[in-house]
């Protein structure tokens, strides 16, 4: 069954945008269930925790084999098989994020950590990845007050390369832009067409 991927810098709309898919797709009927990267797994749960705790400082490499560690462990021992079972995942994040934050992002080469993120997910590949698109005016106000995790308080320039980088993605048609802008119920309507043509 589909795989359906929200990506996006943070603040953007991902997880509001996947519990709202999950409860429709679960109206409608069909077995669903929302994952989040990284976790998902008890590893990576444990490798999320310490992924995004500011008392740790990774060199660029570590990090994306932070990532993936998290990834692999989520591939292998749940996609891969609920998919096969005939569940609907809908995953808040995915691979497109470690090219956005740890090649864009960090300065690691695009194409050797490609390469590594083949290894993590053995050929899975998303039926639908959106980008929500919202103004970055936008993103700060939604962001306001908000804790920020290690990766979210970087600064303005490592997060205008992440953008920089999903835009990329999304010009290289490996994303789907989704405007996300409007009330959760406008995006949620526009994003739903491309749901239904999966079959949902
Ligand atoms: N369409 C929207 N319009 C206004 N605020 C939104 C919208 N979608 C999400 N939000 C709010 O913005 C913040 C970030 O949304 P969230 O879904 O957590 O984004 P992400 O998971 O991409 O970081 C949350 O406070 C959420 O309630
Ligand atoms: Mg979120």
């Amino acid at each position: 069954m589909p795989l359906i991927v929200f990506e996006g810098p943070d603040g953007c709309g991902k997880t509001t945008q996947s519990e709202l898919l999950v409860q429709r797709l679960r109206a409608r009927g069909r077995p669903a269930r929302r994952l989040r990267e990284p976790g998902g797994t008890p590893l990576g749960e444990a490798v999320r925790a310490w992924l995004l705790d500011p008392a740790h400082d990774p060199c660029p490499t570590a990090e994306l084999f932070g990532y993936l560690m998290a990834r692999a462990e989520l591939c292998q021992r749940v996609l891969i098989p609920a998919l096969a079972a005939g569940e609907w995942l809908v995953l808040d994040r995915f691979w497109h994020s470690t090219l956005a934050y740890q090649a864009w992002g960090l300065g690691l080469d695009p194409a050797r950590v490609r390469a590594a993120i083949e290894l993590a997910i053995g050929g899975l590949r998303a039926d639908l990845a959106v980008l929500l698109a919202v103004s970055e005016e936008e993103l700060q106000r939604r962001r306001a007050g908000a804790a920020r995790d290690r990766i979210e308080a970087r600064d303005a320039e490592f997060q205008r390369r992440v953008r920089a980088g999903y835009e990329r993605l999304a010009a290289d048609g490996e994303l789907t832009v989704i405007d996300g802008r409007g009330d959760p119920d406008a995006v949620a309507a526009r994003l739903w067409p491309l749901v239904a043509a999966l079959g949902a």
